[in-house]
């Protein structure tokens, strides 16, 4: 049975397509049943739209949080949704949004994608702030998610270099190659019931 999946975006959605490419080419058990954006006039919802998805937009601006959450649930409630994909996804979810989607295993069945080797360089410019450091080995995080920001019991990493002549562009480029093949594996893994992590204590 297809993984029924809920993708959140609020941006470009590099990522909803590598997710919605994989399934198409049948390397990715999994249904995206619908797609949510925070932000109006994203690149991610043409990208849902040219998938066949009409895509729902809940824009946050000037909406309390508790609000904003409340509107999302309620469009949930039309599909049988098993995991939430954050995808580019710019907004912090609390404990009792995640609380719908808690697993009896001890986890929320809700996945983030963040481009640095967490706990490294949380927050919303992960690629810069890892350049701007001056790493020499970056990477991908895949992870469960928690209460806290870029935070939760990690699924998957896979570390790309930075090479002598890197410009920033260079560097979010390799990185965004590797997101695009890890995020459709994961859930794939997912798909086939294996969910595998070690215990995240700090
Ligand atoms: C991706 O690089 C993703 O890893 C990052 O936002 C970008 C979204 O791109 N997420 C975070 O920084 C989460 N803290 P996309 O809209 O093209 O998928």
């Amino acid at each position: 049975m297809p993984l029924n999946l809920a993708v959140f975006v609020s941006g470009r959605g590099s990522n909803l397509e590598a997710i919605l490419k994989a399934i198409k080419a049948g390397t990715l058990d999994a249904q995206v049943k619908t797609v949510i954006s925070n932000e109006p006039g994203v690149g991610a919802l043409d990208i849902a739209k040219q998938y066949g998805i009409e895509p729902i937009v809940h824009p946050s601006l000037r909406v309390s949080r508790q609000q904003h959450e409340m509107r999302i649930e309620e469009s949930l409630q039309a599909f049988e949704i098993e995991y939430i994909v954050l995808a580019g996804y710019m907004r912090i979810l609390s404990p009792s949004f995640l609380q719908n989607f808690h697993d009896r295993r001890g986890f929320n069945r809700v996945l983030n994608i963040h481009p640095s080797l967490l706990p490294a360089f949380p927050g919303t410019n992960a690629y810069e702030d890892a350049f701007n450091y001056g790493v020499k080995i970056s990477g991908i995080t895949v992870h469960l998610v928690d209460d806290k920001v870029d935070h939760g019991p990690i699924l998957a990493q896979e570390a790309f270099s930075r090479l002598a002549n890197d410009s920033l562009a260079d560097f979010k480029a390799r990185g965004l190659a590797v997101e695009h093949k890890l995020y459709p594996s994961v859930i794939q893994q997912i798909s086939e019931g294996k969910v595998h992590f070690y215990e995240c204590k700090r």
